[in-house]
């Protein structure tokens, strides 16, 4: 079965063609990347129109990489939320006139949970139930899924997302946009023990994650408390890189900590993580060692399966269409989790 799949709930105009939930025909992405960098983070208007620009081009892109005509495709899967409302409309509005033009069943994906999926596909393999760990510019979620379709959310950010929070942290350091990979690459040259930023662990029990403390701290270190009374401006390479190590390690120590913690509640051996974050080598590493310590499996998608794409938008909805959750044409978006949730819970 060849599914269509189409993402556009941020920043990334996406489509693929998946067959049987695996295997990813094509992966076609337009980043807009470049678009956002001069205002440090995602404008959601900006984002809409270059949404609009590039969406049937790669839809196009997608079927033509896959050797596929329309006429081949069995069922054109969707992001329907969370997201940014208006990218979220041209994902939606894309892939229903695809489907009723083609007379295709319309398949609503939970963004957060194909990020999960993602580890399924190649060369990864997931086994249910697992503990999904995501980590994005607008996500920072821990659910527990007994099926690809079956999710329930266990624990969330208050505030900042852990990608948010990269982001911020190399607007406060001048390292540019995305905040990821810059805030590594600097990484790689300091010390993660030189500052001890705060690990916001919100109690013993707690699940959910705060990194808007740990932003503001790294801002009073670097600026002083009153502001910008001084600017990374004047600070020297090397104390840039200890700063940047240092965030690194506090948003990775909360991530793995909470992770495993969310396996033993719920007594899972098994853990994928996916979203941006899960492409920085520093999270991938500690949570590969800290996984074998406590006998946990960990699957981890490969980076170009953590950032936004459509393959594993098309891969888990094979999954949701053998199990017949297909949606109308009035298929809306839902911009919230929560919201999201309410409306597909069983
Ligand atoms: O999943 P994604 O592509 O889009 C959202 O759904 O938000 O994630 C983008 C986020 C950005 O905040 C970016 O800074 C972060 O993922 N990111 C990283 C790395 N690569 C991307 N964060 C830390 N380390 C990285 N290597
Ligand atoms: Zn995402």
């Amino acid at each position: 079965m060849l599914i269509l799949g189409v993402e556009s709930s941020c920043d990334e105009t996406a489509a693929a063609v998946v067959r049987d939930g695996r295997d990813v025909l094509s992966n076609a992405v337009a980043s807009q990347q470049d678009l956002h960098a001069r205002f440090g983070g995602v404008v959601p208007e900006v984002a809409c129109r270059a949404h609009i620009e590039a969406m049937t081009y790669i839809i196009d892109e997608a079927l033509a990489g896959a050797g596929a005509a329309a006429g081949d495709i069995d069922a054109v899967a969707v992001v329907n939320g969370p997201g940014l409302v208006g990218a979220l409309l041209i994902g939606l509005t894309a892939a229903k006139t695809f489907a009723w033009v083609h007379r295709l069943p319309l398949v609503p994906v939970n963004h957060v949970a194909a990020h999960v999926y993602a580890a399924h596909l190649p060369p990864g393999e997931l086994e249910y139930p697992v503990v999904g760990l995501v980590a994005s510019g607008g996500h920072t979620s821990l659910c527990h899924a007994t099926s690809p379709g079956e999710v329930a959310f266990i624990g969330a950010t208050i505030d900042d997302a852990a990608g948010e929070a990269f982001d911020k942290v190399a607007g406060i350091l001048h390292l540019g946009y995305p905040g990821g990979p810059a805030i590594q690459r600097a990484a790689e040259r300091g010390n993660p023990s030189a500052i001890r930023f705060p690990r916001a662990l919100l109690g013993p029990d707690s699940l959910d994650f705060s990194f808007s403390g740990l932003k503001t701290a790294v801002l009073y270190h670097v600026c002083g408390q009153n502001g910008a009374a001084r600017d990374a401006a004047e600070r020297s390479d090397r104390e840039i890189a200890d700063v940047a190590a240092s965030f690194q390690e506090a948003v990775v120590d909360v991530l793995v900590r909470k992770s495993l913690a969310a396996c033993l509640r719920q007594g899972c051996r098994r853990l994928a993580v996916g979203g941006g974050v899960a492409a920085n080598r520093r999270l991938r590493e500690k949570l590969a060692r800290a996984a074998r310590r406590q006998g946990v499996h960990l699957c981890l998608p490969e980076v170009r399966y953590c950032t936004d794409n459509a393959a594993m938008v098309a891969g888990i909805a094979y999954h949701l269409l053998q199990r017949g959750r297909t949606a109308l044409l009035d298929l809306d978006a839902v911009p919230q989790l929560s919201e999201l949730m309410q409306g597909t819970s069983e």
